[in-house]
């Protein structure tokens, strides 16, 4: 056994290594749900939210899927209560403070995407700790999108796009897929395989528009605290099932 396949042995038998997703996103949905029906404040899910989130990061290095993408805050949740809203902020800042040395362990490679900008000014110096020190790690790219909005993305692609175009840097003939696709959040960590959403909600929500046009969708009941390596496992045992024609005819030659 070579010690890359040691290190992959927990894999399930009934998955085939070949045919795993390359590049995982997750819409974590149902934190305030699953804290509702515990009786306990909408925030308690979100604490609940961020273990299931830390168990698929290590189940996706354990099982050698290299990227995992997360959903962690939309263009629209500041529309949130405000105390939801401040929780969440701190709750990212606090989570990066604690997790960042396991993750440099663990060779995590984290990134964030989104409008960062006009995050609070504590949590945009932590996020930059956490993406300077771990940019060189080989292991998992874990990207997470926060004040992240796939329209809003898809604008700014645009306007940077132009801008170079008013320049003269590029003609209008350049501008083809794989150069827009270049000006995204997402450029080097590419488009999803698998998306999965959790709540059984059958709504993109405004994430990865562009990314999304040939994922496989994989949508569950589950609510998010409780989506576990049992609930990854029969995700991937579905995906493994899908026929992946992108567009195409099946066995076209
Ligand atoms: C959606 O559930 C969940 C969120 C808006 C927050 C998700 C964030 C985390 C799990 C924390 C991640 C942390 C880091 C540092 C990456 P909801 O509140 O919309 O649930 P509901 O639909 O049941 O109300």
């Amino acid at each position: 056994m070579t010690a890359k396949q040691s290190l992959l042995q927990d894999l399930p038998a009934d998955l085939d290594r070949q045919l795993l997703p390359k590049h995982v996103a997750v819409i974590m949905d149902g934190n305030g749900r699953w804290a509702k029906r515990q009786g306990l404040p909408r925030i308690m899910g979100h604490r609940r939210g961020v273990d299931a989130l830390k168990d698929l990061l290590r189940c996706c290095k354990d099982w050698g899927i290299p990227a995992l993408t997360a959903y962690a805050f939309s263009t629209e949740n500041w529309g949130r209560p405000l105390e939801e809203v401040d929780f969440l902020m701190t709750l990212f800042e606090r989570v990066l403070r604690r997790e960042l040395e396991e993750m440099v362990q663990e060779n995590v490679q984290i990134q964030f995407v989104g409008n960062l900008g006009a995050l609070p000014r504590s949590l945009q110096a932590e996020i930059e700790r956490s993406m300077s020190e771990t940019k060189c790690n080989p292991g998992t790219r874990f990207t997470v999108a926060t004040n992240y909005g796939g329209r809003q993305e898809i604008v700014q692609a645009c306007r940077a796009i132009a801008l170079q175009v008013q320049q003269g840097l590029l003609q209008p003939d350049d501008i083809d897929e794989a150069l827009f696709s270049r000006h995204l959040y997402t450029a080097s960590v590419g488009d999803p395989d698998l998306l999965i959403r959790t709540s059984g909600e059958m709504r993109i929500s405004n994430f990865l528009l562009w990314q999304l046009a040939y994922s496989e969708m994989y949508i569950t009941e589950t609510l998010w605290p409780d989506f576990d390596r049992a609930e990854f496992h029969r995700a991937l045992c579905d995906y493994q099932k899908r026929d992946r024609r992108f567009g195409k005819v099946k066995n076209q030659k």
